[in-house]
């Protein structure tokens, strides 16, 4: 990697930013703002896909996921942090795109079935949650990006990104880089309570969250479910907390809590201790970070202003070179 190369991502603003949210892909971006040109947006028109009926939380929640990503280490001076909304160039090219995609493609998306089924509160039959991944495909290819950091709930969409990237260069000559999704190697963040880590389901750890919210949470989680008694031994591949022993304790911590674990010597008590403390360390300098950010008045808006101005100087020139092919 290096800084002739790019990266281009985004997240629906749905809410605070959650442990899950930051190893599955936040900690991506970080990592990437110092390898490429990075150009990082709020996905807010994809927001609007199935929560139409309802925009009202959309402008706080950008504003609170921005603030996670600046907390989490986000530096405006190192990438592109923007709002896909403030940049027609967007929908413009997903309205191109869409001329050259098939329906099909679309019906058959393994994601697309799956929340049709699943997402039974809303109504996801309307068009625009249809050409979800022609937008996304949009969002990507206007960068033209060699990684696109995302977790792996998103593999079908970059397919599909491919897909129509590999069609359009047939149709208008060679234009699009088929970009790769850049995973996070397998980070298992299972919820408190074993299911999924979910803004829904209330069963996370948020990263504006201080530790007094958090450490009842704690006490209170599911850990392994054989291990009744403090004189059963555990087994740490069936406990919901050890994954995140994995991603926030050291190598040693994690061997004396498997032994103390299997052999019954350690009780999830201290488990939990060993956990609260690696996680305070891990929350502090976030936490500074977003102190900071939010002592400068505005500063997300501002940031948010010129981040767009960014996108847009690299987007437009795609464009430009997108209507000329298509005969524009
Ligand atoms: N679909 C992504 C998600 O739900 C959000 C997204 C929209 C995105 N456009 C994108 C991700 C472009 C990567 C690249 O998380």
């Amino acid at each position: 990697m290096d800084k002739t190369q790019r990266t281009a991502s985004g997240m629906r603003p749905t809410g605070p930013l959650h442990l899950g949210h930051y190893f599955g892909v936040l900690k991506n971006y970080v990592e990437l703002q110092e390898k490429v040109q990075a150009y990082f947006f709020v996905a807010d028109w994809h927001a609007l896909t199935s929560d139409y009926a309802d925009p009202s939380m959309l402008l706080a929640n950008t504003e609170a996921m921005v603030s996670d990503w600046l907390a989490a280490g986000l530096d405006p001076d190192k990438c592109v942090i923007f709002r896909q909304s403030a940049l027609t160039e967007h929908c413009e090219l997903s309205l191109l795109l869409s001329m050259i995609t098939p329906v099909s493609w679309l019906e058959r998306n393994p994601t697309y079935k799956e929340q049709q089924q699943q997402i039974t509160n809303k109504d996801l039959g309307n068009a625009g949650f249809l050409c979800y991944p022609v937008l996304m495909a949009a969002d990507i290819l206007l960068y033209k990006p060699q990684y696109v950091p995302v977790g792996e709930d998103q593999l079908p969409h970059m397919e599909l990104t491919r897909e129509i990237a590999r069609r359009f260069n047939n149709f208008y000559g060679p234009t699009f880089p088929e970009p790769q999704a850049a995973l996070t190697p397998a980070a298992k963040c299972p919820g408190l309570d074993g299911r999924k880590m979910s803004k829904s389901y209330n069963n996370g750890i948020f990263l504006s969250e201080d530790m007094a919210n958090i450490e009842p949470k704690i006490r209170n989680m599911l850990t392994e479910p054989s291990r009744k008694r403090r004189q059963d031994p555990g087994d740490p591949k069936k406990c919901n907390l050890y994954p995140y022993h994995e991603l926030l304790s050291s190598q040693e911590e994690q061997a004396e809590i498997c032994d103390g674990c299997t052999k019954a010597q350690m009780g999830c008590v201290d488990c939990k201790k060993i956990f609260l403390k690696n996680l305070a360390a891990f929350l502090e300098p976030l936490h500074e970070r977003r102190a900071k950010w939010t002592a400068r008045k505005g500063a997300v808006a501002e940031i948010l202003d010129a981040g767009n101005a960014k996108a847009r100087a690299f987007s437009s020139v795609t464009m430009q070179e997108v209507r000329q092919k298509m005969g524009l």
